[in-house]
């Protein structure tokens, strides 16, 4: 078949959208006014936003200790690009490493308690450029199966297997260490906090397991770092930091930028910097994100209060939530599922609130199995507690009108 005959079809044959896994095509959505995707903002202000001259509360974002408003941070960034311009017009590898992409890995790799850190223009290339370095013919990667899906296409361009073990599931991730051929490298990788359901990974658990079966193990952490381990991530939680090789993180989330990083023992990452095409074959991180990214990092340390207010809030929600019959599964981060089963049900509970003045994001398959369809919901250190009355006001009256609790 002609492959732009092949596009037309997901706009014209529903059968092709459910083959791929969604409930119906795209304009099927749209008639229905329930198409929950690319909704252009007019206006960020952080905890609010503004669609169509209407603002709203915004529960949907990943601005975990809400950073991008900061003074400091907006400043950084802003001066950076007065002093080096827009781009970096080039690789890490060649003319587009600057003094400020240095510092920021040594600032990250002291942060996160390892040897050194190397920066990539974004959490996605981070994934895909390790894993690829890493792991040769051969080896064997031995993810979750709830891991981010740049962990899952990094796996992709690897040129070992890929194994896959039932989500925070010991048994089964033993099963899948023990199918390791004996002459494999073996890389265990998990999410540090996973980032639909907002559970943490047992790092004390895996950790023997790796050890046992003689297995690295990476921690992507892009929700973790800024957030749990007083702002250290994961690793920091559990106070395992040593026995985890790798820590990834992003700076689309916490630190308020773009463009991620991998941090472990210095031979390691001087190897990926050698062989990571995602980073030697792409420009390097513009001035303004590694100044702004810099500068969160610099927030982070020096207001510690921020991860506890944000933590704060998140029980605070969880319990609301609880109060009012909602299932928000096993959170313990400031990412509170909530978990709706039906799609459709999804679809509506998610319109009804974005009426009522509350931004969410509505996750349906393919990106959750059938039937687990969800909204997901994650709050700022800057979230006022009146924004979360706002907020729990409009769950409880939607979720009733609905017939939902
Ligand atoms: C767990 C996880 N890893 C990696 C990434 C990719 O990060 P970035 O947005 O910096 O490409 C994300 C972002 O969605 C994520 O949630």
């Amino acid at each position: 078949m002609d492959l732009f005959e092949k596009c037309r079809g997901l706009f014209s044959d529903p059968t092709v959208a459910q083959a791929m896994g969604y409930p119906m095509n795209p304009q099927a959505f749209q008639a229905m006014g329930l198409y929950p995707y690319f909704i252009p903002l007019d206006q960020t202000e952080g905890t609010q936003v503004t669609v169509d001259g209407k603002r709203l509360v915004m529960i949907g974002s990943n601005n975990y200790l809400g950073l991008t408003a900061h003074p400091k941070v907006r400043q950084a960034a802003i001066d950076a690009v007065r002093e080096f311009g827009t781009s970096c017009t080039g690789s890490r590898f060649l003319n587009g490493t600057l003094a400020l992409h240095n510092e920021l890995e040594e600032r990250l790799a002291r942060f996160v308690g390892k040897e050194k850190a190397l920066v990539f223009s974004t959490g996605y290339q981070t994934n895909l450029g390790v894993l690829s370095a890493l792991i040769g013919r051969g080896d064997v990667i031995i993810g979750d199966k709830e891991n981010h899906a740049s962990l899952v296409d990094g796996s992709r361009l690897a040129l070992g297997r890929l194994l896959r073990f039932r989500h925070n599931d010991m048994e089964d991730l033993e099963r899948a260490l023990r199918a390791c051929p004996s002459k494999a490298g073996r890389l265990v990788v998990v999410d540090g906090v996973f980032s639909m359901s907002g559970e943490i990974a047992p790092l004390p658990e895996i950790i023997p397991l790796c050890q046992k079966y003689g297995a690295r193990l990476m921690v992507d952490d892009a929700h973790g770092v800024g957030v749990v381990g007083q702002g250290r991530g994961t690793a920091a939680h559990f106070g395992v930091t040593e026995d985890v090789d790798l820590i990834m993180g992003t700076f689309s989330k916490s630190f308020a930028s773009i463009g991620g990083f991998i941090a472990g023992e210095e031979t390691t990452v001087h190897w990926i910097k050698h062989l990571a095409r995602s980073m030697i074959f792409s420009a390097s991180l513009p001035a303004g994100n590694a100044a702004a990214a810099l500068a969160a990092l610099d927030v982070m340390e020096s207001e510690p209060e921020r991860v506890d207010r944000v933590n704060v809030i998140a029980d605070r929600m969880r319990r609301g939530y609880r109060d009012l019959g909602y299932d928000v599964g096993e959170s313990q981060t400031p990412i509170v599922p909530i978990m709706i089963g039906d799609q459709m049900k999804a679809l509506k509970l998610w319109k009804a609130l974005f009426e009522a003045g509350v931004y969410t994001n509505v996750v349906v398959p393919p990106a959750v199995p059938a039937g687990g369809a969800l909204l997901r919901t994650s709050y700022m250190a800057t979230h006022t507690d009146e924004e979360m009355d706002q907020v729990l006001a409009a769950f409880d009256e939607v979720g009733k009108t609905q017939g939902i609790i």
